[in-house]
């Protein structure tokens, strides 16, 4: 069996893992993870992989998604800050076998964080759907996205009428968020309802908001997760700067159909 620190090396320097960690870094120097808020996962896909010995298990109490058996899933640990993912990766990431009524941990959680992430079931429904809508699909983000969360306490949560208000801002608001953002009304976090409500809104979509709490996206990679909530995030903050100003101009239908036409994006059915 390998050493333990030449699995850690192995791990670490994955470049999909790298970008895990670089991720974490920058949501921090957002202003987005205060304290342990976020966390983020990915299938991960080992070539070779390392004689992993089982470490721990965590009961799963969710119908696990089928075409996540036997599957590799890298996920933050729970109450760890995202600032110090980076530099401390081995006590802050878990390394997880996904099973029919458990995850096997493999790897991480070397230090006082001793669970996954308290929204393991969000991550896991939430991966099992959107791989199953695209294969290419790796990444979940989990961010307190400060705009998105302001946004969600002035905005009716229904999601037509804010997904248009965030296309509406911007000229890259439907260029990338052209399927639309969902929108989940406040619930308790870290519950298998909150993972259930959030997997069945990201069958046919990429980004949900979690009112009066954060944002869920997804993405093929790290970068474009998060990108959506850069997105989501940026659209939130220039309406919540004018909303109360005397408003001149903002994108019209006909606007938004001609940018979706030009790009020949499939734009979320009627709502332009
Ligand atoms: P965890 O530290 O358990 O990941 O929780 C953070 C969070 O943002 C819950 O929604
Ligand atoms: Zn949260």
């Amino acid at each position: 069996m390998r050493a333990d620190n030449d699995v850690t090396r192995i791990i670490t320097t994955m470049p999909e893992v790298q970008e895990l960690l670089r991720t974490a870094d920058a949501i921090y120097h957002k202003g987005w993870a205060e304290r342990n808020g976020g966390n983020l996962s990915r299938l991960l896909i080992l070539p070779n992989e390392p004689d992993f010995y089982v470490q721990r298990e965590f009961p799963l109490t969710i119908d696990v998604p089928e075409n996540l058996l036997g599957q590799l899933v890298i996920i933050t640990g729970s109450g760890v800050y995202l600032k110090n993912v980076m530099r401390e990766p081995e006590a802050s990431l878990a390394l997880l076998r996904i099973r029919p009524d458990r995850a096997e941990l493999l790897w991480g959680l070397s230090g006082t964080f001793d669970r996954p992430s308290s929204e393991l079931a969000a991550h896991l429904l939430s991966h099992g759907v959107r791989l199953a809508a695209d294969p290419s699909h790796r990444v979940l983000v989990h961010t307190h996205a400060t705009n998105a969360v302001a946004m969600s306490a002035v905005v009716p949560l229904d999601e037509r009428e804010f997904t248009l208000k965030l296309w509406r801002q911007c000229t890259e608001a439907v260029m990338f968020l052209y399927d639309g953002v969902a929108v989940l009304p406040w619930m308790p976090c870290g519950t298998a309802e909150i993972g259930l409500r959030t997997a069945d809104k990201l069958a046919d979509r990429r980004a949900v908001i979690w009112a009066r709490h954060g944002v869920f996206a997804s993405g093929a990679s790290a970068d474009e997760a998060l990108g959506l909530v850069e997105i989501i995030d940026k659209a939130a903050e220039l309406y919540l700067k004018i909303a109360h100003l005397p408003v001149t101009f903002e994108l019209s239908d006909e606007q938004l159909r001609e940018m979706s036409a030009l790009l020949g994006l499939t734009v979320r059915e009627g709502y332009v």
